[in-house]
């Protein structure tokens, strides 16, 4: 983008809002943070969930529960990074509300789409504000560590020896599609919200817990030993668990490389090490590309799906995480972040004429390979990757994240979630129909991907 149109120019003038694509300078602060506030603005637009006889912590549709779960992990993170507070109470309020039913995330209408990983999606925002010292709701309320030890339980009683030899199933509920598939991304929430208890609380029942499923991750073979990570094994009919599902996704590659640089950084193990090391080579050569970060599964063809979408933008959030965690990566990871954030500045051009109603020209575009061009995709997803890339290089001077010791004035309950009504596997017994349904998402997959098209994992 080398020029803004005049009436662009204006609007944003009236809105106070600079327009992005110009001027953002990936080494100043302050321009990073000016061309956030635009883009979070443009993100915040697609919430109603605040409005009168709407649902807080609800997107519209087509949007997903977790996705409006990892919004607000990401708005954290905006106000962490920028000091802009604007949408700290609507933040709260969908955590609060989301959240408070039954004090862990399995609100009883997200029941037909809640699985493991959904679910922790909701739980690392709510670990997020207790690492930031996100304002605490009032005393009477859920408390944001107390939710994350609530799911950290629930997984627990979860795992399941019988099949795999351990592992998180991919739905929580036996009439979902998916009970029958052990996941990364269910395992990687699990690993991850671990390995951030571990550190925010000292305690070694949740490291001994993130060492258990890292090392069965690398058991079952979904992490390989050059740290591949594969989206999933399915639960043969002989129990062999050998059907991997070996599709790669960049949000995958960051919850462990989050979670090891978690672990790295509380014990300064030389094991954790090599596997933090490990994810970031594997990282930097799968998923970046041209200096960028980029979804290399489904990018190239443009297939990627409103899930798929907004994997890159998490990426790009652990990675400026784990630099605070495991500072001797910086010079690794920062290159990457800052050229991210120049590309992502000149996607995040779009005037569509439809589904975006932030101000004209500050839509964020899903491809940043596209020679800095806005490439007709929007929604949340692209936005919210638009927002984490922006923010992202600002993790480089800006703090560690808090636990118990340092600050960290979330109030736990290291009991919590233990009252959870609904033992999955006490519901009902699963029928050959779900295992039918698993087998046939498995198929379906393998099949579109042989065709060159990616089809849903989430
Ligand atoms: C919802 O939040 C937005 C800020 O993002 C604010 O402008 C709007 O007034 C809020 N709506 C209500 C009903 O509180
Ligand atoms: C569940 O749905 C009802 C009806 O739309 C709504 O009033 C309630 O707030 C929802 N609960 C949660 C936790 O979202
Ligand atoms: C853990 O993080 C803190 C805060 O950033 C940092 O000072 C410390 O060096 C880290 N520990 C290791 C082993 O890198
Ligand atoms: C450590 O966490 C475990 C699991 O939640 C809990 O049972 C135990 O009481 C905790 N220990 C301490 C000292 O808080």
């Amino acid at each position: 983008m080398k020029g803004v149109i005049p009436a662009v120019a204006l609007a944003s003038a009236l809105l106070g809002r600079a327009a992005l694509g110009v001027d953002v300078n990936v080494d100043d602060d302050g321009s990073l943070k000016t061309a956030a506030s635009t883009i979070a603005y443009g993100l915040m637009r697609f919430y109603t969930g605040n409005n009168t006889g709407d649902v807080p912590g609800n997107l519209p549709d087509p949007y997903y529960w977790w996705t409006a779960g990892a919004m607000f992990g990401t708005m954290i993170d905006y106000w962490f990074l920028t000091g802009d507070s604007t949408y700290n109470d609507e933040t709260l309020q969908a955590i609060v509300h989301q959240g408070a039913p039954s004090k862990d995330f399995m609100p009883l209408n997200q029941t037909r789409t809640e699985g493991n990983d959904d679910q922790g999606f909701w739980a690392m925002t709510a670990m997020t504000a207790a690492e930031y010292k996100f304002p605490d709701p009032p005393s009477d309320q859920v408390q944001y560590l107390a939710l994350a030890q609530a799911v950290f339980n629930q997984y627990v009683k979860r795992w399941d020896d019988d099949d795999c030899g351990g592992g998180l199933r991919w739905q929580i509920f036996s009439f979902n599609n998916g009970y029958n598939y052990k996941n990364s991304i269910s395992n990687g929430c699990f690993f991850n919200i671990a390995a951030r208890l571990a550190r925010y609380t000292g305690n070694a029942t949740y490291s001994d817990w993130a060492t258990k499923v890292f090392e069965w991750e690398q058991r079952i073979g979904l992490i390989s030993g050059t740290y591949d990570v594969f989206d999933g094994v399915s639960i043969d009919p002989d129990k062999s668990c050998k059907s991997v599902n070996q599709a790669q996704w960049s949000y995958n590659a960051g919850v462990y490389l989050h979670g090891a640089a978690n672990m790295y950084n509380i014990s300064g193990d030389g094991t954790w090490k090599q596997r933090l090391d490990g994810l970031l080579k594997e990282t930097q050569a799968r998923f970046v590309k041209d200096g960028i970060l980029y979804e290399e599964f489904c990018e190239p063809n443009k297939v990627c799906n409103n899930d798929q979408e907004g994997f890159k933008g998490f990426l790009a959030r652990w990675l400026a995480q784990t630099t605070r965690l495991a500072p001797y990566t910086t010079e690794s990871i920062a290159p990457v972040l800052k050229a991210t954030a120049r590309a992502a500045a000149a996607a995040c051009t779009g005037s569509p004429p439809t589904g975006y109603k932030g101000p004209a020209g500050t839509a964020c575009g899903f491809s940043w390979l596209n020679n800095g061009a806005f490439d007709g995709v929007v929604g949340v997803p692209s936005q919210m990757d638009g927002l984490a890339a922006m923010i992202a290089p600002l993790a480089e001077r800006g703090r560690a994240p808090f636990t118990a010791k340092t600050g960290g004035t979330s109030k736990g309950n290291p009991g919590a979630g233990s009252g959870e009504q609904r033992d999955p596997r006490a519901m009902r017994p699963i029928t050959a129909a779900d295992r039918f349904g698993a087998g046939l998402i498995t198929l379906l997959f393998v099949v579109a991907v042989m065709g060159g098209t990616a089809f849903l994992v989430m």
